[in-house]
C-alpha cells in the first residue's frame, strides 16, 4: 500500500488515506443560509471519489459574520438552531455515498471582509478592494459575544452528527485579523496576546464538543502582505512560533493554507504559481507541533500527491479545485488511472464565480453542480445515430466523447495532424501549460471510447456526402479578426498565434495591438523569451477587463515587472515601417510608436465558412458550439460540447 493511500490517526479519527476534501465555497445554498439544490448531490459525488475526509464548506456563524450577500444561491449560515436538520441530512448523505470518509464542518467569521458595518479588532484598515467599508471596533463585549456564537455553532455541527469541526482562521478572516499585526492595533488583553482571541475559541469550542470529535484550524501559513505593499502582516516564522501555542489549545490538528483577502490571488494560486503552493507553509509547521499537519495548494496530479505524502510536506494533503475538476480524483489515483484523471487546469474559474457572487463552477467538469444531471458515464442515447462532429479543440471533443459513451457513431475530423483546436496554442504561454494536461486526457478519453478520428482532415461538402451523417456538430473554432487599419498588411505585422507558434522572427521593439487575454499572454510570451521593448496598446479604457480578477491582477503585474508598457485609449491610424501612428483619444494627441514589429491579438470571429458549407446537409439537426458559436472560454466550448453530448 503507498503511504498516500494508508490509513493515519487524526485525534479520535482514523483516517482511511491521506486524502482531504479542501473546503469550498459553492453557493449552491438558499438566500437565507440552508442547503439549496444539488448541494447534497455535490458532496455525495466527492465523498464516493474515495476521499478520507471532507470538510464541508464554511459557514457563517451569525450574519454580521457572513461575507456578502450571493447574487445567485446563497452561503451557508449555522447562526440558530434551524440549521442543525440541514446540515444533519448532508452528514447522511455523504455516509451513504462512503461509510468510511469522516467529515468536518468549516466554521467562520469573516471579521472586515463583507457588507454593511464590519466587526473587526481594530478599526483601521478596510479590505483593499473595498476602501470604503465601514469597519466597527470590536469591544470586550462583542468579542465574548462572537466567542458564544463560535462555541454555539460547533454545538450545532456536533449535533448534526459531524466527526470533525474546522474552525476558519485563515485567509484573513477574523480570527487571523486578531492574529495578525496588520489588523489587530489593540491595547486591550487582545492587543497584548494576539493569540487569545483564537485560543478562547479553540479552549471553548473543545470543552463544548469534548473529545470525540476532532477539532481542527484552517490557518494561513504566511500572509505574504508585503506583495501588496503591507509590511506588518505576520509570516511563516511568526505562524511556526503560534502554532504550537494552538495546538497546546485543544487543536487535533493544522490545515495550512495561505494569505488573506486582500491579497486573494495568493489563495486559490493560479498557473503562474507553483505546484504544491503552500507545501513549505505546511513543512515548517510540520516541524514544530505534534499533530497531523494538513497542506494545500495547487496538486492536481496524482504523481504530485503521492510525492507530497512519500516527502512528508504534510501528512494529510487537502485537494480544493483538483477534486471540482474531478471527484474522483482520489480513486483514479488509487487505481493507478492518471489518465483518466480530469486535472484542474488552475483557471480559476471556479473563484471567479465566488467572486462574482454566483453559484461555483468549473471551466473543464461541466457535470460540477449537475452532478444528478450528468452522471459521470452518460446514459445510453435512446436511438444510434452517425454524429458528425468538426472541429477537435476543447468543445468537439467534449461533445464526441459524450455523444460516443452514449452510443451514438461519432466521427471527428480535425484540419491539423493533432487534437487540441486553440489549446495547442494556449498552453505556449507562461503559467498555461497545465492546458497541457487537459489536451492529453481529452485526447485519451477519444482514444479509449474509441471514436473515430480523422486528423489532417479538412471538412468539404463531398466529405459531409460521403459521411452522410444524421447530425452534425460544428466545433470548428474562430478565426482572426484583422481590424481595417492603414498598412495592416506590411510584412511587420504578424499575428499573435504566429508569434506563440515561433512561426515569425521579432524585432527588439514590438508592439501589441489588443490587451485583452491573448494580447497579454503573448506580451508576456515574448518578454520571457528575450530582451524586447514592448508596447500593448488598446482602445478601451483598461486592459484585460475579460479576464477573472485573480489571473488578471497578477498577469498585469507580471508584465509591468517585465517593463511593458500600457497604452490605452487609442485610436489606430495607420501602420509604416516607422511603427504604429494612434491618436489618443483623451487628449487628442497623435504619436509615433516605434515598432519593427506589431503583433495583432484583436480576437475572433466564428468561422463561417464551415456553417454555411454544413447548412442543409445533414439529416436532421446541425449543432453549432464553441467558438465556432461565438468567441469565448474553454468554459464555453467545454460546456456546450457537455451539453450536446447529453442532448442528441
Ligand atoms: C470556489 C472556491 C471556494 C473556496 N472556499 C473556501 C472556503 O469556504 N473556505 C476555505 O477555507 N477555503 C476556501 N477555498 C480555498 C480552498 O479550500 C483551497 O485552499 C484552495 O483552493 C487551494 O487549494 P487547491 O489548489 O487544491 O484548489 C475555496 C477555493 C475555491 C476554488
Ligand atoms: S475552474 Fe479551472 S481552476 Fe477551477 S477547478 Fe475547474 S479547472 Fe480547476
Amino acid at each position: 500500500m503507498t503511504k498516500l493511500f494508508s490509513p493515519i490517526q487524526l485525534g479520535p479519527l482514523h483516517l482511511v488515506n491521506r486524502l482531504a476534501y479542501a473546503p469550498m465555497d459553492t453557493h449552491f445554498g438558499t438566500a437565507d443560509g440552508y442547503l439549496g439544490p444539488g448541494q447534497i448531490e455535490f458532496y455525495a459525488e466527492r465523498a464516493a471519489g474515495g476521499v478520507g475526509f471532507i470538510t464541508v464548506e464554511v459557514n457563517f456563524i451569525n450574519d454580521r459574520a457572513k461575507v456578502w450577500q450571493a447574487a445567485e444561491g446563497g452561503v451557508l449560515d449555522i447562526g440558530d438552531d434551524s440549521h442543525i436538520s440541514d446540515l444533519a441530512k448532508l452528514r447522511t448523505a455523504i455516509r451513504e455515498a462512503n461509510p468510511d470518509v469522516k467529515v468536518s464542518v468549516q466554521i467562520s467569521h469573516v471579521g472586515k471582509y463583507g457588507p454593511g458595518i464590519r466587526q473587526v479588532p481594530s478599526a483601521i484598515n478596510p479590505p483593499l478592494y473595498d476602501p470604503c467599508l465601514v469597519m466597527e471596533e470590536m469591544t470586550g463585549d462583542d468579542i465574548e459575544g462572537v466567542i458564544e456564537e463560535y462555541v454555539s455553532a460547533a454545538r450545532r455541527v456536533m449535533m448534526a452528527g459531524y466527526d470533525a469541526l474546522t474552525l476558519h482562521g485563515a485567509h484573513g478572516l477574523l480570527i487571523q485579523q486578531f492574529m495578525s499585526p496588520y489588523t489587530n492595533k489593540r491595547t486591550d488583553e487582545y492587543g497584548k496576546d494576539r493569540l487569545l482571541f483564537a485560543r478562547r475559541i479553540i479552549e471553548r469550542t473543545r470543552a463544548a464538543i469534548g473529545h470525540g470529535m476532532a477539532l481542527i484550524m484552517r490557518v494561513s501559513g504566511d500572509e505574504f502582505l508585503e506583495e501588496v505593499g503591507i509590511t506588518d502582516g505576520y509570516t511563516i516564522h511568526d505562524m511556526c512560533k503560534m502554532a504550537p501555542e494552538l495546538v497546546a489549545a485543544g487543536l487535533d490538528a493544522i490545515d495550512v493554507s495561505a494569505a488573506t483577502v486582500d491579497n486573494f490571488y495568493w489563495t486559490t494560486p493560479s498557473g503562474y504559481f507553483k505546484k504544491g503552493a503552500f507545501m513549505h507553509l505546511a513543512r515548517a509547521i510540520k516541524g514544530v507541533v505534534n499533530v497531523p499537519v494538513m497542506g494545500v495548494g495547487r496538486v492536481n496530479t496524482g504523481a504530485f500527491a503521492h510525492q507530497m505524502i512519500d516527502e512528508e510536506w504534510c501528512d494529510i494533503l487537502c485537494l480544493g479545485r483538483a477534486l471540482l475538476a474531478d471527484p474522483h480524483f482520489p480513486l483514479k489515483i488509487k487505481e493507478d488511472r492518471a489518465e483518466d484523471i480530469r486535472n484542474c487546469i488552475a483557471c480559476n474559474t471556479c473563484i471567479a464565480s465566488a467572486f462574482e457572487k454566483v453559484k461555483v463552477c468549473c471551466a473543464i467538469n461541466p457535470a460540477l453542480g449537475r452532478e444528478k444531471e450528468y452522471t459521470i458515464r452518460p446514459k445510453a442515447a435512446s436511438r444510434r445515430k452517425k454524429v458528425m462532429v468538426v472541429g477537435g479543440g476543447p468543445g468537439g471533443m467534449e461533445a464526441a466523447l459524450n455523444l460516443k459513451l452514449r452510443g451514438h457513431e461519432v466521427h471527428l475530423f480535425e484540419k491539423e495532424p493533432q487534437l487540441g483546436g486553440q489549446l495547442r496554442i494556449a498552453c505556449i504561454p507562461p503559467g498555461k501549460s497545465e492546458l497541457r494536461l487537459l489536451m492529453a486526457y481529452q485526447t485519451k478519453q477519444l482514444e479509449k471510447a474509441g471514436v473515430d478520428v480523422c486528423l489532417s482532415t479538412c471538412v468539404d461538402e463531398n466529405l459531409i456526402r460521403d459521411i452522410s451523417p444524421d447530425v452534425m456538430v460544428l466545433a470548428a473554432g474562430a478565426v482572426p479578426w484583422r481590424p481595417v487599419i492603414e498598412g495592416i498588411n506590411s510584412p511587420t505585422v504578424v499575428m499573435a498565434d504566429d508569434v506563440l507558434l515561433d512561426r515569425v522572427q521579432l524585432g527588439k521593439n514590438v508592439v501589441v495591438i489588443g490587451g485583452e487575454l491573448v494580447g497579454c499572454e503573448v506580451a508576456h510570451y515574448i518578454a520571457s523569451k528575450a530582451k524586447t521593448k514592448i508596447t500593448m496598446m488598446r482602445r478601451h479604457e483598461s486592459m484585460a477587463t475579460k479576464i477573472e480578477p485573480l489571473t488578471r491582477f497578477i498577469l498585469l503585474r507580471k508584465l509591468q515587472a517585465e517593463g511593458v508598457n500600457f497604452m490605452s485609449c487609442v485610436q489606430y491610424n495607420r501602420i509604416t515601417e516607422n511603427g504604429v501612428h494612434v491618436t489618443h483619444t483623451k487628449e487628442c494627441r497623435e504619436e509615433i510608436i516605434e515598432a519593427d514589429t506589431v503583433v495583432l491579438a484583436t480576437g475572433t470571429v466564428p468561422n463561417t465558412k464551415i456553417i454555411q458549407m454544413a447548412q442543409g446537409k445533414t439529416k436532421e439537426q446541425l449543432y453549432i458550439i464553441g467558438d465556432n458559436l461565438a468567441p469565448r472560454t474553454i468554459k464555453a466550448a467545454i460546456h456546450e460540447g457537455a451539453h450536446v453530448g447529453r442532448q442528441i
